[in-house]
């Protein structure tokens, strides 16, 4: 594959910065992609540092391989969904860890070069698959679930308000084949809100997510990429829409608080305190610049925990 460029890692300084990746510690990258964050990290954690990165797209494990090439000695690269986390970390020996980065959704690779069905423009199969053992695809979805389910599947996924109108459209449309015929179809019809991105945007997010079991992978995530962490180690998470964010969210605020007591007392009496910190009050957001030169991180959230016990 010729890459014209690489993905461009969204608010990379501000990643190595709050992960606080020293020389010598472990990292795990769960989200590898074109290896961008991966090769920071494996640079600030020099000498001794070492990383693990994991992604369900062997292409992306390929692109890596090469740009990490300097650090192959300290560095491990698997093909994997991350809710394999544990597993392969435990079996690496790769535990415990001083910090664990999420860099969610889609690299440039997948959306420009790899012809897996993400592009409104390009006629590529509606495949939206991230690591090809999957056997459901977007095209089954498109094609076979009831215009009920998939009415249900846009709204959950993507709380689109036009997923009724959108689903309506599929079923009377059918067969549609490529990401280009139903990016098309989006596009001419009425829709009841419009947004300033293209109208396609959240059915496409929707069905990504429900091809790659999104949902279930991050809850899954979560959790064991924290118990993977040592006491003041930390984990970041960049987000790009509001599905993913309250997954994170939830996450979060059930490690604040903690608490143990039945719904109906009144007062909290379990004793039982948090398990993690916030290291910012509010999540990061790229600065304008960034914006500027890389578009697509403009809806990034970039949260960053502590465990701290
Ligand atoms: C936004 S990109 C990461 C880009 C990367 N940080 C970089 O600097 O190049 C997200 C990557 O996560 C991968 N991914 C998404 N969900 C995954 C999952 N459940 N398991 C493993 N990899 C996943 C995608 O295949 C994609 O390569």
């Amino acid at each position: 594959m010729n890459l014209k460029r690489y993905h461009f890692p969204v608010m990379l300084t501000e990643v190595v910065e709050n992960l606080g990746v020293t020389p010598g510690g472990r990292y795990i990258d769960c989200t590898l992609g074109e290896g961008g964050h991966s090769e920071a990290i494996l640079e600030f954690s020099q000498p001794g540092g070492q990383l693990l990165g994991i992604d369900a797209d062997h292409e992306a494990i390929l692109v890596s391989k090469r740009r990490l090439e300097a650090y192959k000695d300290c560095s491990y690269l698997v093909n994997s969904y991350f809710s394999n986390i544990s597993e392969i970390a435990h079996e690496l020996k790769f535990v415990p860890v001083h910090g664990v980065l999420l860099d969610l959704g889609l690299s440039s690779l997948q959306l420009d070069f790899e012809n897996r069905g993400f592009s409104f423009s390009e006629e590529e199969m509606l495949d939206m698959r991230f690591g090809l053992e999957n056997d459901l695809t977007a095209i089954e979805i498109v094609n076979k679930f009831s215009e009920k389910k998939l009415s249900d599947l846009i709204f959950d996924l993507s709380q689109d308000p036009n997923s009724r109108i959108i689903a309506k459209a599929i079923c009377a449309n059918r067969p549609l084949n490529t990401s280009k015929e139903l990016a098309d179809l989006i596009n001419s019809i009425k829709l009841k809100v419009r947004r300033k991105h293209h109208p396609a945007t959240l059915t496409f997010q929707a069905l990504r997510m429900a091809v790659n079991n999104e949902v279930n992978e991050l809850n899954k995530v979560l959790s064991d990429a924290f118990s993977l962490l040592g006491i003041g180690g930390k984990l970041a998470v960049i987000s790009y829409h509001s599905t993913e964010d309250k997954i994170v969210k939830n996450f979060i605020n059930n490690g604040l608080s903690n608490c143990e007591c039945p719904p109906l007392n009144f007062e909290c009496n379990c004793n039982v305190s948090p398990y993690l910190k916030l290291i910012n009050r509010k999540p990061l957001v790229p600065t304008i610049e960034e914006i500027n030169q890389n578009p697509r991180s403009r809806s990034a959230k970039l949260r960053v925990i502590e465990r701290i016990r």
